[in-house]
C-alpha cells in the first residue's frame, strides 16, 4: 500500500512545520555592519543602501543602543577617513576613523563585540587594498601595514581583527604582530574566501573605496573558482586563523557549504552590499516581499553551513524574528 510517500503529512500545520525545522536564524547569529566617518552631527542614508547610514563617532550611541536592545551580539566597523595617502596612514593612526569609532563603542557598550575590518582600500589614495609600486599591488610590504593596522585596532579595543585585503600570509603576519603586542586572546577572523565580485558596487560607493586604476582581480578571486576557495581557506587554517569568511554570500553558497564539510571553523557568510541593494530596490517595486525573501536568502546561508551572517539587513531581520516565523 506503500507506494509513495506521503511528505505532506510533515507540512500539515505550523506546529509540525517548526519541530521538523532543520535550520533556525537566530538574532545572535548577526553581525551588522557600521560605516563610521570624519565630522559631527552626521547620520547620513547611503544612497545605493537605503536604510544604512554613514555616522560620525558623535552620533553613534542612538544606533549602537537600538543594535542592543534588539539583541545583536555584534558589529563590524568600518572606516571612511577624510584624508587619503598612497601608504593608507590613517589606517594605522591612533586616531583614525575606526580607533576612534572602536573606543567609543566599547564606551558606550562593553559587551558588545566589536569586529574591525582591516584594509587600507579606504586609506589609500589609489584605493587598492596594499602597497603599489610601478602599477603593481605588492605583497609583502602591505603585510606590514596591515599588520600594525590591526595592532592600533586591537588597542581600541576591537575584540576581533577581520582582514579583508586579500594579501598572501595576511593571517600569519597580523597573528605574529597581535601576539608580539600583547593580544595574543584578539582572534582573526579572516575574509579568506573572497572574489573579485560586481556585487561590492555599493559598498565601494558608501566607503570611497573604489580602486582607481585596474580592478582587484590579480587579489581577490576569480568567481569561477572552488577549488582554489579550498586552498585559499586552508593556508589561512594553518596561519591561525579562528573564523573563517565566505563573501559574497548569495552567489557562493556552494562555496559556504564545501567549506564548511572540510573545515571546523565558525564561518560568517558576508551578505554584501549589493546583495543587499537588489533586495531593497525589488522591495521598493513591490516586486518581492522584502521580508520573506531577506528570511529566506539568510536561512539558505545558514543551512549551506554558515555560523554567523555579516548582513545590513541584521536590524530588521532582527525585528522579523522577533515576531516569529511561521
Ligand atoms: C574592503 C572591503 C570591501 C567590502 C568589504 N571590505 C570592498 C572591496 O573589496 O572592494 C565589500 C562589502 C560589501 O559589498 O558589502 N576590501
Amino acid at each position: 500500500m506503500n507506494s509513495f510517500r506521503r511528505h505532506r503529512r510533515l507540512r500539515q500545520s505550523g506546529a509540525i512545520r517548526s519541530m521538523v525545522r532543520e535550520t533556525r536564524l537566530d538574532v545572535t547569529d548577526l553581525i551588522a555592519p557600521l560605516f563610521v566617518v570624519e565630522g559631527e552631527n552626521v547620520r547620513e542614508e547611503v544612497p545605493s543602501m537605503p536604510g544604512v547610514f554613514h555616522f560620525s563617532v558623535d552620533r553613534l550611541e542612538e544606533e549602537l543602543s537600538e543594535l542592543v536592545d534588539l539583541g545583536i551580539p555584534a558589529v563590524i566597523v568600518f572606516g571612511v577617513p577624510s584624508k587619503k595617502d598612497a601608504v593608507g596612514s590613517e589606517a594605522y593612526s591612533e586616531q583614525g576613523i575606526v580607533q576612534r569609532a572602536v573606543r567609543r563603542i566599547k564606551e558606550l557598550h562593553p559587551d558588545l563585540c566589536v569586529i574591525a575590518d582591516t584594509c587600507l582600500c579606504q586609506y589609500t589614495d589609489h584605493g587598492h587594498c596594499g602597497v603599489v609600486k610601478d602599477g603593481v599591488i605588492v605583497n609583502d610590504e602591505s603585510l606590514e601595514l596591515l599588520a600594525r593596522t590591526a595592532v592600533s585596532q586591537a588597542r581600541a579595543g576591537a575584540d576581533i581583527i577581520a582582514p579583508s585585503n586579500m594579501m598572501d600570509g595576511f593571517v600569519r603576519a597580523i597573528r605574529q604582530g597581535l601576539d608580539e603586542a600583547g593580544f595574543e586572546y584578539t582572534p582573526i577572523l579572516s575574509y579568506a574566501v573572497k572574489y573579485a565580485s560586481s556585487f561590492y558596487g555599493p559598498f565601494r560607493e558608501a566607503a570611497h573605496s573604489a580602486p582607481q586604476f585596474g580592478d582587484r582581480r590579480s587579489y581577490q578571486m576569480d568567481p569561477a573558482n572552488a577549488r582554489e576557495a579550498l586552498r585559499e581557506a586552508a593556508s589561512d587554517v594553518e596561519e591561525g586563523a579562528d573564523l573563517l569568511m565566505v563573501k559574497p554570500g548569495l552567489a557562493y553558497m556552494d562555496i559556504i557549504c564545501r567549506v564548511r564539510e572540510r573545515f571546523d571553523l565558525p564561518i560568517v557568510a558576508y551578505n554584501v552590499s549589493g546583495e543587499y541593494a537588489m533586495v531593497k530596490a525589488a522591495a521598493e517595486r513591490g516586486w518581492i516581499d522584502e521580508r520573506g525573501v531577506v528570511m529566506e536568502l539568510l536561512t539558505g546561508m545558514k543551512r549551506a553551513g554558515a555560523d554567523l551572517i555579516l548582513t545590513y539587513h541584521a536590524k530588521d531581520a532582527a525585528r522579523w524574528l522577533r515576531g516569529g516565523i511561521d
